[in-house]
């Protein structure tokens, strides 16, 4: 059975690796996914400093789901463009994961992680948590005009992580800015920004900052991430690879993202609960899902949701 896959034009060993946020933000814990059976370390989306995010709890797990307001908690792009010649000696993709504060920074950002050489930079235009700032992608106008000021600075593979949309206007309109832009891949998608959960014994939020509302992410927003993978699938042709974000927990949550059209996933919610033994599990699990079909490899199924 053979799970590797393209994107880009980058080989990827396995089609599983970590969402951005879970477990990548130091040293450490990127090491620990180069040791492990991840197909990429993809590292916490990085700032112009270094930050130690919102204050705590900011983090909540629960029967299916998490919700998080970690606001940005990172080493800082210098020290990350430090790193990333040591990950690359694991032999896998290395994404860099950027998020500016502001248009500039992620200029900034990408001159010197360009220069750092991982096999791709993701632009992180999707994240909920930062008191004051909107996400960026809901504003298709800025979006586009970041990203053609951004591209130029970057010649590796330049992926973009977006946020879900919930009305199909909102993905045909920025379908169509992601085709103006030079976007090599997309990703698809961050958490399910601003949801509140509450625990009512207490009377309280269950995370501080923001007054407890934050992104969702885990089982529950599955079906919301496999539409997002679809929409664009469908209105990019299939010419713009995606990898999957949101709900996969298990082989078929994997194997559902790439029907609608993914060529990778992205664990989150998972990897945060049983750490890096997750992606030997789930690569278990999708070759049982794929070979009781009779296939043997994730391109075989791309995209082929029979719809009625
Ligand atoms: C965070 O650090 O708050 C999450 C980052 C993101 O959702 O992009």
């Amino acid at each position: 059975m053979n799970l590797s896959t393209t994107i880009a034009g980058v080989k990827f060993p396995s089609c599983f690796m970590n969402a951005s946020g879970a477990l990548c933000m130091t040293r450490e814990e990127l090491l620990a996914l180069g040791r492990s059976r991840a197909g990429a370390i993809v590292t916490k989306s990085m700032t112009v400093e270094p930050r130690s995010g919102n204050p705590e709890p900011r983090y909540y797990g629960f029967p299916g789901g998490s919700i998080n307001s970690m606001g940005l908690p990172n080493l800082g792009y210098l020290a990350y463009a430090e790193l990333i010649p040591e990950l690359k000696q694991f032999g896998k993709p290395v994404i860099a994961s950027i998020a500016g504060l502001c248009e500039d920074d992620f200029l900034t950002m990408a001159r010197v992680i360009n220069q750092a050489n991982p096999d791709l930079i993701e632009v992180n235009l999707s994240c909920p948590n930062i008191p004051g700032k909107p996400q960026i992608a809901y504003d298709p106008v800025d979006s586009e005009r970041l990203l053609k000021r951004v591209r130029p600075l970057i010649k590796v593979p330049m992926g973009v992580k977006l946020p879900p949309y919930f009305d199909p206007a909102h993905h045909a309109v920025m379908a169509e800015v992601i085709g103006r832009c030079g976007v090599d891949y997309l990703n698809l998608i961050n958490s399910v920004g601003n949801g509140l959960v509450i625990d009512p014994k207490r009377e309280t939020p269950v995370i501080k900052p923001k007054g407890g509302f934050g992104g969702l992410g885990g089982s529950l927003i599955k079906p919301v991430a496999l539409a997002n993978v679809r929409a664009f699938w469908k209105l990019l042709a299939g010419r713009i690879p995606i990898i999957g974000t949101g709900g996969v927990v298990q082989g078929i949550d994997a194997f559902e993202h790439v029907l609608c059209g993914a060529s990778a996933v992205q664990v989150g919610t998972v990897l945060v609960e049983e750490g890096v033994g997750v992606f030997e599990r789930m690569e278990r699990e999708l070759e049982a899902e794929l070979s009781s079909r009779g296939g043997r490899l994730v391109e075989d199924y791309r995209g082929r949701l029979k719809e009625l």
